[in-house]
């Protein structure tokens, strides 16, 4: 005799992981920046996205409030790349003050990098709401504001 119910916990285990479905075979982005172990590529759909939001004091307050507490641990407050856990994990960081080392990526693609991970970048994944990563965007623009490019990525 068959005992339908216990078949609906495993039909709801099948069904679930969409999270992990990150895997696409779309041709690789062009990028200037120094990726040891050619990362996933980024899907060409989020080339053209642009960022829908109006930054106000209170948005960017709170991108970098989340960039303290889930980017500052590699990336420094200050953006440098010396956060605690990249200079423990010897993770190879560009310095985010630096104009040039967004310039690779279009707000659509850094969306995406922030939402899924890079390389030894973990995801953001649901954390955050798009607003807030799209705000986080605009205060990682910020960092460079006001500072004339050194041209030296971090090696
Ligand atoms: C565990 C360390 C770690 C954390 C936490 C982290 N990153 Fe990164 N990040 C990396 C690494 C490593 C790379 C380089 C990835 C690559 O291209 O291989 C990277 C790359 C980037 C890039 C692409 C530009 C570049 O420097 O190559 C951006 C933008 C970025 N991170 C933003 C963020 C934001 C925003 C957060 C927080 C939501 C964050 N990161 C959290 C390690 C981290």
């Amino acid at each position: 005799m068959l005992k339908p119910f216990l078949f609906i916990p495993l039909l709801l285990l099948v069904g679930a992981p969409g999270f992990w479905q990150q895997t696409q075979s779309t041709p690789q982005n062009p990028s200037t920046a120094a990726a040891p172990a050619a990362p996933a590529p980024i899907p060409p759909e989020y080339a053209n996205r642009t960022n829908p939001v109006k930054p106000t004091p209170e948005s960017l307050a709170r991108a970098k409030q989340i960039y303290s507490w889930d980017c500052a641990l590699c990336h420094a407050d200050n953006g440098s790349g010396k956060g605690d856990v990249a200079v423990e994990q010897k993770l190879d960081l560009l310095d985010l003050r630096d104009p040039s080392a967004l310039k690779p990526w279009t707000d659509g693609q850094l969306f995406y990098i922030i939402r899924n991970g890079r390389g030894k970048m973990p995801a953001e994944g649901p954390r955050a709401k798009d607003d807030e990563v799209w705000n986080l965007i605009i205060y990682l623009h910020s960092m460079s504001k006001g500072q004339a490019s050194t041209a030296t990525p971090a090696s």
